[in-house]
């Protein structure tokens, strides 16, 4: 994959943190992201991945979104590798949408809790401050009861701005909490917010 900059060519570069390793997805992991994201929690809280996740999708992603945004300049996605497993082995991916700073994120339900979202983001937010002149702010956004993303982003100094109606891709308006990094207030808690239904959705592991 290639970018011109001020006239020098650039690739997506390689991230690489104390455990983890970051580089542009291949075509090579389709079948494994294709595989991960049939967990349920994952086709729930990353809404562009959403219900009925296929491989065809997965491809897609990989092949023409990919590439669209790095050669575009709208940001960059990445695969998370363990140097554990010699960075061969994808177990989420993180990526940041520029200019308005939206960062996201998935790992493998058995990769979870064990530091590496935060690891893998801190590397993303550390290489775009270094090098994206685009930058608004670092922004995260999350469905009320997504426990672990909105812990996640507590950690890493995120305040909670605003709440913002999207629609999936089904057209169904969902409300996401909005938060900025080093701005904002307290996160509302899930049990305070008001329903549309009635009805509070399981929440997260
Ligand atoms: C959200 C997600 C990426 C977090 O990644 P993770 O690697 O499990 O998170 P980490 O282990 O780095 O934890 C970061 C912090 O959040 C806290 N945290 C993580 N999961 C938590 C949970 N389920 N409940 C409460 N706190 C949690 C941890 O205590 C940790 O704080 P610490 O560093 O002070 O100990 C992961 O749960 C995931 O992939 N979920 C499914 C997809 C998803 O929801 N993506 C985000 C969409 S907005």
């Amino acid at each position: 994959m290639r970018l011109m900059r001020d006239n020098v060519e650039m690739t997506q570069p390689t991230l690489t943190t104390d455990r983890l390793v970051l580089s542009a997805p291949t075509g090579d992991d389709v079948a494994t992201i294709y595989e991960l994201c049939q967990d349920p929690i994952i086709q729930k809280f990353v809404i562009p991945i959403g219900p009925n996740y296929t491989i065809d999708k997965a491809e897609t992603f990989v092949n023409k979104v990919v590439p669209m945004i790095w050669d575009g300049a709208h940001g960059a996605e990445f695969a998370i590798r363990r140097k554990h497993d010699n960075g061969l082995v994808l177990i989420g991916m993180a990526g940041i949408s520029l200019p308005s700073g939206e960062l996201g994120l998935w790992l493998s339900e058995k990769h979870r809790g064990e530091g590496y979202g935060r690891e893998a983001i801190t590397a993303v937010m550390d290489w775009v401050t270094e090098t994206a002149k685009t930058l608004e702010h670092f922004a995260w956004s999350v469905l009320p009861e997504n426990n672990a993303s909105i812990r996640l982003a507590q950690k890493l100094g995120f305040g909670y701005t605003q709440s913002r109606d999207i629609q999936d891709q089904h057209g169904n308006t969902v409300t996401l909490l909005c938060g900025a990094l080093g701005t904002g207030s307290e996160w509302p808690s899930y049990a305070d917010l008001p329903t549309r239904s009635g009805a509070r959705p399981e929440t997260s592991k």
